[in-house]
Parts: C-alpha cells; sequence; structure tokens
C-alpha cells in the first residue's frame, strides 16, 4: 500500500480484520500480527510514510493510523482469547468421561479341575485313616524299579517309556517309588496316600506325557485283598457319588502278587463302546495289589509277620470320568474358556 490515503487506510483496516476474525489458530493469528503491526508491519510502514503527506493531511491521517492500531490490538486480543476457549472447549469434548458407564471387573481364577480332584481324593482317604507322603519327581532308578522288584533287563521296564534324565536318574514313572521311601522311613502298622506328578513318553485322548497319580499303601499285620477291595470300593462311590459299576480285572505288576487292575463302566456311553473306551465299555483307572515279599525285603520289613496292599490311581483318568472330559490333554492346554467352566 503505497499510497497514503485515508480510501486506502480503510481498505487496509478492513483486510486485516477480516483475517484476524477468520484466524484458526494462534500460530496464524501470530502470523498477522507480524504482518500487520511487526517492526516492518503494513501499519507500521503507513507511520513512515507521514513525512510524504501535505502538512495539513498529516494530523488526521496519523490519528487513523493510531486508532487502527489499537482496533487491531484488541481484535487480535479477542480472537486470541476465543481461540483458547474453543482449545479448551475440544480438549473437554476429547476427553469426556462418562461416569456412569459400569466398571470393568477383574475375572476371579478357579482352582485347577486336577489340583480339585486331588483335593478331593485326599479328603475321602483322609476320612478313611491315610496319612499323607511325597517324593521326587526326579528319582533315582533305584527307587522307580530295583526296589519295586524292576530289576535292568526286566521287559516291565520298557513297559514304561521312561524319560531318563541320566544314567541312573529318571523323571518317576509312577509314584511306587514313594511306596519305598516310606516304607524306609516308617514301621507297620502303616497306611498312607501319595500324590504327584509321574512321566511317560505317551499320549492320545486317554494318556498324556506328564500325569498325576497317588500311590496308596497299607501295611500291618492281617491286611488281606479283602480289605485293598472294600477301601477301593468305598472310595470310588464316595468320589463319584454312585454305585457304579467296578470290575477287579486280574493283572501283572513285578511289586505286587497277585495283582489287578480295576475298570470303571464308561461313563460317555454308558458301556456301549466308544472312542474314549476304545470301544471296550469300560475305563482302566487303577492297578492294585498285594505287596510282593521281594519289596518288603529291600524295606526290611518282615513279610512273614506283615502283609500289605498298594494301589496307584490315574487323577486325570478320575477327573476325565467324573467332570465328563473326553480328551485329556485338555486339561493341560490352559485354554482359559475350558478351565472357566470349573468355576
Ligand atoms: C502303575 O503305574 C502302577 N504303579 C500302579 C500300582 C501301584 C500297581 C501300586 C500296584 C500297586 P499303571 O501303569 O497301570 O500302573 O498306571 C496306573 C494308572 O495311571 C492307570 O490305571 C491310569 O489310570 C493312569 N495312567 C497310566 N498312564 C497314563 C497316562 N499316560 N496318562 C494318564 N493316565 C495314565
Ligand atoms: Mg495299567
Amino acid at each position: 500500500m503505497s499510497n497514503p490515503t485515508l480510501e486506502n487506510l480503510q481498505i487496509l483496516a478492513r483486510e486485516s480484520l477480516d483475517s484476524i476474525e477468520a484466524s484458526r489458530d494462534a500460530d496464524e493469528l501470530e502470523m498477522l500480527r507480524v504482518r500487520y503491526l511487526g517492526k516492518k508491519g503494513i501499519v507500521t510502514e503507513q507511520l513512515k510514510l507521514i513525512p510524504t503527506l501535505e502538512p495539513v493531511d498529516r494530523k488526521d491521517f496519523g490519528q487513523s493510523v493510531n486508532s487502527l492500531k489499537q482496533k487491531l490490538n484488541q481484535a487480535i486480543k479477542t480472537r486470541s482469547e476465543s481461540l483458547a476457549r474453543d482449545a479448551i472447549e475440544s480438549q473437554l469434548v476429547s476427553e469426556e468421561l462418562d461416569v456412569t458407564l459400569p466398571g470393568r471387573y477383574g475375572t476371579a481364577g478357579s482352582v485347577h479341575p486336577i489340583t480339585r480332584t486331588i483335593t478331593r481324593m485326599q479328603e475321602i482317604f483322609d476320612g478313611l485313616g491315610f496319612d499323607v507322603a511325597e517324593g521326587p519327581e526326579i528319582e533315582d532308578e533305584f527307587y522307580n524299579f530295583d526296589a519295586l522288584n524292576i530289576p535292568a533287563e526286566h521287559p516291565a521296564r520298557a513297559m514304561h517309556d521312561t524319560f531318563y534324565v541320566d544314567d541312573s536318574r529318571v523323571l518317576r514313572t509312577h509314584t511306587s517309588p514313594v511306596q519305598i521311601r516310606y516304607m524306609e522311613d516308617h514301621t507297620p502298622p502303616l497306611q498312607v496316600v501319595a500324590p504327584g506328578r509321574v512321566y511317560r513318553c505317551d499320549s492320545d485322548i486317554t494318556h498324556t506325557p506328564m500325569f498325576h497319580q497317588i500311590e496308596g499303601l497299607s501295611v500291618g499285620e492281617g491286611v488281606t485283598f479283602g480289605h485293598l477291595k472294600g477301601v477301593l470300593t468305598h472310595f470310588l462311590q464316595a468320589f463319584f457319588e454312585a454305585d457304579l459299576k467296578l470290575q477287579f480285572r486280574p493283572s501283572y505288576f513285578p511289586f505286587t502278587e497277585p495283582s489287578a487292575e480295576v475298570d470303571i463302566s464308561c461313563v460317555f456311553c454308558g458301556g456301549n463302546g466308544c472312542r474314549v473306551c476304545k470301544q471296550t465299555g469300560w475305563i482302566e483307572i487303577l492297578g492294585c495289589g498285594m505287596v510282593h515279599p521281594a519289596v518288603f525285603k529291600h524295606v526290611k520289613i518282615d513279610s512273614e509277620k506283615y502283609t500289605g496292599y498298594a494301589f496307584g490311581l490315574g487323577v486325570e483318568r478320575l477327573a476325565m470320568l467324573r467332570y465328563g472330559i473326553d480328551d485329556l490333554r485338555m486339561l493341560f492346554e490352559n485354554d482359559v474358556s475350558f478351565l472357566a467352566q470349573f468355576h
């Protein structure tokens, strides 16, 4: 604006006030301030033109420029305040918090079905007067095999699909070694159960490589197979809260004689045969028998004076039958939606 006329000043006033009003943020407003009112700003430049005017016009023109300066300062201040208000408002909208929304609650965990089953089993044996013992999961071959009358080269070693840790130690293949450890430390009469993890190289819908057993052992004078049958029948009826069909099937374990395995009528097919019971109508849940004299010999118990029975129950098999789980492997996949059903 080279011509310092009042007319031009009016045009400048309209243009500058309009653009201040239209500015969208603090940065743009500051840019406009510098453009009009800065040291080299358009309005400031007008003042420098005063000396080129006719002396009579100078006063009016100077006053008009000063008044424009004031108007612009005021307009910038007003616009700046309104932009700040807008900014706060939009922040409030974007950060709005609805205090009436329902809260999010953490979900409570539950006891794993295997732990639950073990607790339930222990409670029943506790009621029958059994003590509780534990043994190591990494076990000497001696306790896992030799002391149980399973010498090296015995075919029963192959039956167990053993995981070896080194030359003389294994991941125990059953809880029976706890029998030996307990009899080393206690004298008859004794009654004990020993729950724990065992390991075998085995996997399908009724077998997992790690599973749980509860070992039972009772030694005293005059202990018979009749006691064993009575205790197991009572235990199974208490556990399942039902009058179940059981079968004691003659079997073989090197550490018991005579030996038996107990099957329970398959709950999935009512005994008609299905994929879970491999079409037999029965599911094997335990092995048992009368303690072999060779085992007593290892722990220096007089087999002329004492007799005893022992059993080894499969915990997963019992959990599967009680809770209707048709694939054992689900118990160890830790799928929360599966486990949450056991609340
Ligand atoms: C034994 O392990 C013997 N120690 C049991 C025993 C103890 C006999 C005391 C006599 C005196 P067996 O290998 O059959 O036996 O296993 C016992 C139970 O463990 C089986 O009946 C079954 O219920 C369970 N079981 C065996 N293998 C598996 C597996 N891979 N996964 C889940 N459960 C299994
Ligand atoms: Mg078996």
